[in-house]
C-alpha cells in the first residue's frame, strides 16, 4: 500500500518540480513496499533519486539567492541523513524501510506545501526561467543575504 499518493495538494504548477516530485513518489512508495532483497536496493535507489532531487533544487537556490536557503538545505540534508542511518538498520530489521518511507511522506507533504512552494515562486518572481532551470547563464548568481540558522524568513 502507497504510503503518499500523487494529488492536487502536492501539485507546485513548476513543471520541472512537479515531475521530479512525481518520480520521488515512485521511489518512496517502491521503498515502503520492498520486501526482503528488494529492500536494500529499493532504499538505495530512494537515496540516489533524492540526492539529485534536492542537489538540483539547491543549485537553483544558490543561483537566485532564494532567502530561506539555509532551512530548506537543512531539511533536505536532515532526510538524507536518517535515510542513510535507516539503510544501516535495515540490514537488520526490514521493518525500517516501511517506516522511514511513512516519517518520509509525512515530511514531504508539507515541504511541498512550504520550502518548496516558496522556492517556485520565488524563482518566477526574480524571473528565473522554469525552463532553463539549469541553464547557470538564465540568470546572474546571487548571495543570499542570510545567516545559516536563518530559517523561513530574511
Ligand atoms: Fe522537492
Ligand atoms: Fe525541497
Amino acid at each position: 500500500m502507497p504510503v503518499l499518493e500523487w494529488s492536487d495538494t502536492l501539485v507546485i504548477d513548476n513543471g520541472v518540480m512537479d515531475g521530479v516530485h512525481h518520480a520521488f513518489l515512485d521511489v518512496l512508495n517502491r521503498m515502503a513496499e520492498a520486501q526482503g532483497d528488494d529492500l536494500i536496493p529499493a532504499i538505495d535507489a530512494f537515496i540516489a533519486h533524492t540526492e539529485d532531487h534536492f542537489a538540483q533544487e539547491e543549485r537553483w537556490m544558490e543561483a537566485t539567492g532564494f532567502p530561506p536557503m539555509h532551512c530548506h538545505y537543512n531539511q533536505h540534508q536532515g532526510v538524507l541523513e536518517v535515510a542513510r542511518d535507516v539503510r544501516k538498520l535495515a540490514k537488520d530489521d526490514p521493518r525500517y524501510g516501511r517506516l522511514l518511507a511513512e516519517a518520509v511522506a509525512q515530511w514531504f507533504a508539507d515541504h511541498v506545501a512550504t520550502q518548496d512552494t516558496w522556492l517556485a515562486q520565488f524563482m518566477v518572481q526574480e524571473g528565473y526561467d522554469p525552463k532553463l532551470l539549469d541553464d547557470p547563464k538564465a540568470v546572474p548568481a546571487k548571495k543570499a543575504d542570510c545567516e545559516p540558522a536563518a530559517c523561513g524568513s530574511c
